[in-house]
């Protein structure tokens, strides 16, 4: 079968509309439906116009608006006085479809039409043709078997029938999941057998409720089985559970290659803005646009996600966040399943400096909170890492630094014992490391740099920052950092907090 750019034909402002605690009124319709405008939908349902005075005003005023590159529908039941009251709503816009429908379900004609298949068949040829005439020239007829889900004992009769509602004049035969209650392929085999049945220059469509939560995989299914025109609503809203998601189904077949015909970078703000008009919140899991929809918080995802980045194709995400105009990128959580590249990306992020190997011997103690107190937040993670880089607590407490004559002095304590060092030496870094030496600990420098800093972003009026390498007792190198106004106070901090992130890792009780 070749690919056909699918139609997107959206139902926001009707069925989602419908399913609305407080729907809409015209000026909230013609906001949402501008939007739509810039998404590049092929079809919007304007409303149900003899529902309502409001939706029949909604329904004419949005027509008068209408471009002439967008169907403008309303929706009738099969009665003479619903068509033509959404044929009157309709009559201003350039193209214009009028859109009929009535149940053909075993099920639904029975217990709720209380008609017979015969009844229902001449109803809907009847209202078919009547749409037909009303219409004219001026536009399309579409037809929905309310209900088709549920056809699969009575899929002949509804085949027949709609090829005599095809010669009665549909343009548009649209086969919905009324209430989605079976697999989904069993669902795609009708459609199939009704594409198959009808001749091909009639547009098949789809219109899938999410009662299983499904509606999204039945639909890019649907549009893979032959139905052309994808009825889809903003943020899915819609009856019950609501109706097929949008932004999923454009995306889902953007992902397998199709030619989509829609402003997909406008889809994140817009959903934010059809959350605040619905009142309807996103789900914080959920697809494309929840809050959680990108977040990463084991180990293991975090660190796939952030080697993937900037990649088109990610580790850990079915797009990259820019193609729906996403600007919060990939999240990471800290929880007590994450790991080292959370702690780097977080505290990068925020502007700190840090190493990945210094964000390594963070992780376990950011874990050990989190083990309590669950997800952490960016601030919890900072404070942390305030914590264990520059004001590392342990064994050596640094009392008193002084210049003598000879060269310096150092008072400083290990647990409880006080040391009072005199020593020689070519400046404050050289003499502050003789006299730990001359006290009998191990000091081993391997590195030294300064660095400025963005005062503002570290507070307390910090300026100066040291950077120094130790040797550890096993042969590796351990990173500290020291920062104070004075460059000589940010370098004798850099060497304790040294001293202790050694005594703490490789003599932890002392
Ligand atoms: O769900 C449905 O069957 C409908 C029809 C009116 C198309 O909304
Ligand atoms: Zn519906």
């Amino acid at each position: 079968m070749v690919q056909r750019q699918p139609f997107f034909y959206d139902i926001t402002l009707r069925d989602g509309n419908q399913s609305l605690k407080k729907p809409w009124n015209t000026y909230e319709k013609e906001i949402i439906f501008n939007h739509l405008k810039e998404l590049g939908v092929q079809g919007i349902e304007a409303g149900f116009a003899a529902a309502s005075e409001m939706d029949y005003e909604a329904c004419s005023h949005l027509a008068s608006i209408a471009p002439d590159n967008i169907v403008i529908s309303a929706l009738a039941r099969c009665v003479e006085n619903d068509i033509i009251k959404a044929s009157e709503a309709i009559k201003s816009a350039p193209k214009q479809r009028i859109h009929t429908f009535i149940a053909m379900s075993p099920f639904n004609m029975q217990y709720v039409l209380n008609k017979s298949p015969e009844q229902v068949r001449k109803q809907a040829i009847e209202a078919v043709e009547f749409a037909k005439k009303t219409i004219g020239k001026r536009g399309e007829v579409q037809f929905s078997v309310e209900h088709f889900g549920d056809c699969g004992e009575n899929i002949d009769f509804v085949t027949d029938t709609l090829k005599q509602i095809v010669k009665a004049g549909a343009n548009v035969i649209n086969l919905p999941n009324t209430v989605e209650r079976t697999r989904p392929k069993t669902f795609i085999n009708l459609v199939e057998k009704v594409y198959n049945a009808l001749p091909k220059d009639i547009i098949i469509s789809v219109h899938n409720h999410n009662d299983l939560g499904m509606a999204t995989a039945v639909t890019v299914e649907s549009y893979f089985a032959g139905a052309l025109q994808l009825e889809c609503a903003l943020n899915g809203l819609g009856e019950r559970a609501g109706n097929t998601n949008m932004y999923e189904v454009a995306v889902a077949l953007h992902n397998s290659g199709v030619d989509v015909p829609l402003n997909l970078s406008k889809i994140y703000e817009l959903a934010l803005t059809i959350s605040d008009m619905s009142n309807v919140k996103i789900y914080e899991k959920a697809p494309l646009i929840g809050p959680d929809a990108l977040a990463h918080r084991s180990g293991i995802h975090q660190d796939g996600a952030v080697k993937t980045k900037d990649m088109e194709k990610g580790a850990y995400r079915p797009i990259h966040p820019s193609l729906i105009g996403r600007k919060d990128d990939e999240k990471l959580g800290f929880t007590s399943q994450s790991g080292k590249t959370a702690v780097y990306e977080i505290i990068s992020e925020a502007g700190y400096p840090i190493t990945l190997r210094e964000a390594q011997r963070i992780a376990p103690y950011a874990k050990e909170i989190a083990e309590k107190i669950g997800e952490l937040t960016t601030k919890n993670i900072i404070d942390i890492y305030f914590k264990q880089v520059f004001n590392i607590e342990g064994a050596f407490v640094l009392c008193n630094m002084e210049k003598i004559e000879s060269g310096i002095n150092l008072h400083f304590k290990y647990h409880d014992k006080e040391y009072d060092i005199e020593v020689a030496g070519n400046g404050p870094v050289d003499g502050c490391i003789k006299a730990i030496q001359k006290a009998g600990f191990n000091c081993e420098l391997l590195h030294y740099e300064q660095q400025a800093l963005n005062e503002e972003l570290m507070g307390s009026g910090a300026t100066a920052m040291s950077i120094m390498h130790f040797k550890a007792p096993n042969g590796q190198t351990v990173i500290s950092r020291g920062m104070d106004e004075s460059t000589i106070k940010a370098n004798i901090k850099a060497i304790f907090n040294g001293l202790n992130i050694i005594e703490n890792l490789y003599n932890p009780k002392g």
